[in-house]
């Protein structure tokens, strides 16, 4: 490409999006944007404020257990009544530290209490204390202090998956050692089975206080959405039916409040980069579809090596839309990892990837008679088929054989 063509693009591109009469304001849609207001959520706000306020008398507030599919408003919820109650608590003059940490960030028990010992002023190297020194250094100076503490876990799942419920006994345990301090917890997760990772006696205690937020319907979803694009948006670039359409489409996806605002982004950029000077329910037809690409990639992407190989094999076999069947995966399946080398999965096992595959709805499945020769699943391809392969490839192992 000669450079007088990428100036012109650029100039093209940059003209483009700067002079863009579609956003005021991109960023309140963002993920991490804490909105003042939290629509729909007020008895999730009043039960979190009402556990949590004990602390406002001095008091230790009980453990909060939270938990709700995702995008349903647990980190915003939280957070918000949180940002309020340490403001009280300042006007009230009352001794409060609360400490938010998201262990899928800060995973390790390290990392937990190294950012526990932070929040109360002390330093910690990066790495090389032992985690039972940092633990009773976190002890010792929180005593000093003679405050209550209150530790949002958030994303708990994650530490507990990797490291075991260890730290959190330890937590539930730590106001038996605490003279003139306490400690609360509130842990969030959106993990059905959590609960089954912990230990029945850190379970009772975390759970002193349990709540569940429920999935948003399209409605609600609306009124949310109506809020941040007030926001968001230039006056009347909003076409009409954008709103209910994003709020229609992520409320089939278990009412996820995340995926409602980012494809209303999406939805705009769309339409900024397309120079349109309005959001259309066109745009969102294509921010959906470019988002379900997307997420086709990520799960591809996080499939173990042997269900890639399998995928990869339905991939080549169903070219131009046909169809597929076990054994005929089977084959290639087993031609590729001679290739690589590696050992071959039984067919059994490799009939149980091909219903995992399925369930994550990459494949769809069907079992058919085939006379004397017995039973067969026929396999299509469900998912787009260059999304698939474009998650496919970014594994060496696969892009190996794909040559
Ligand atoms: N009632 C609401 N009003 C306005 N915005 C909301 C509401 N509920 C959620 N949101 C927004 O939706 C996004 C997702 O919410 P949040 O991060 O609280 O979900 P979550 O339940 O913590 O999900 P996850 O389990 O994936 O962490 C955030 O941008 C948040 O601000
Ligand atoms: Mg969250």
């Amino acid at each position: 490409m000669l450079t007088a063509d990428l100036d012109d693009i650029l100039d093209d591109v940059f003209e483009r999006v700067t002079s863009s009469r579609i956003f005021k304001n991109r960023d309140v849609l963002l993920p991490d944007y804490l909105p003042n207001k939290l629509p729909h959520r007020e008895e999730q706000i009043r039960k979190v404020a009402s556990v949590l306020a004990q602390a406002l008398k001095g008091y230790k507030p009980n453990n909060l257990f939270i938990y709700g599919l995702t995008g349903t408003g647990k980190t915003a919820v939280v957070k918000l009544v949180v940002k309020k109650l340490s403001e009280k608590a300042v006007e009230k003059g009352v001794k409060l530290k609360i400490t938010f940490i998201n262990t899928k960030r800060d995973d390790t028990p390290y990392r937990v209490l190294a950012r526990m010992l932070e929040d109360i002023g002390i330093r910690v190297p990066p790495t090389g204390v032992a985690t039972a020194e940092l633990y009773s250094r976190f002890k010792k100076f929180l005593d000093k202090k003679g405050t209550l503490m209150i530790l949002v876990l958030d994303e708990i799942d994650y530490h507990v998956k990797k490291y075991g419920d260890d730290l959190l006994y330890k937590l539930t345990r730590i106001n038996e050692e605490l003279q003139r301090s306490k400690v609360s917890l509130v842990g969030i997760t959106n993990d059905v089975n959590f609960t089954s990772w912990l230990d029945p006696r850190v379970k009772s205690s975390l759970g002193e206080e349990e709540l569940v937020f429920p999935p948003y319907t399209a409605e609600q979803l609306r009124d949310i959405l109506k809020d941040r694009a007030e926001m968001a948006f230039v006056e009347g670039v909003l076409g009409e039916g954008v709103i209910e359409l994003c709020a229609a489409l992520a409320a089939r996806e278990n009412g996820d409040a995340r995926k409602a605002l980012d494809l209303l982004r999406i939805s705009g950029e769309i339409a900024e980069r397309s120079g349109s000077s309005k959001v259309t329910v066109e745009h969102v037809r294509r921010a959906w579809e470019q988002m379900e690409k997307d997420r086709v990639v990520e799960i591809v992407k996080s499939l173990p090596l042997h269900s890639k190989l399998i995928l990869y094999s339905i991939l080549l076999l169903t070219k131009g839309g046909k169809t597929t069947y076990t054994g005929e995966v089977y084959r290639k399946y087993k031609e590729l990892t001679a290739e690589l080398g590696i050992e071959t999965l039984t067919l059994r096992r490799v009939g149980d990837l091909i219903s995992e595959l399925d369930m994550l709805g990459l494949i769809s499945t069907e079992v058919v008679s085939r006379g004397r020769r017995g039973l067969t699943r026929v396999i299509s391809l469900e998912s787009d088929p260059e999304a698939i392969r474009k998650g496919l490839l970014v594994d060496p192992t696969v892009a190996e054989v794909a040559g």
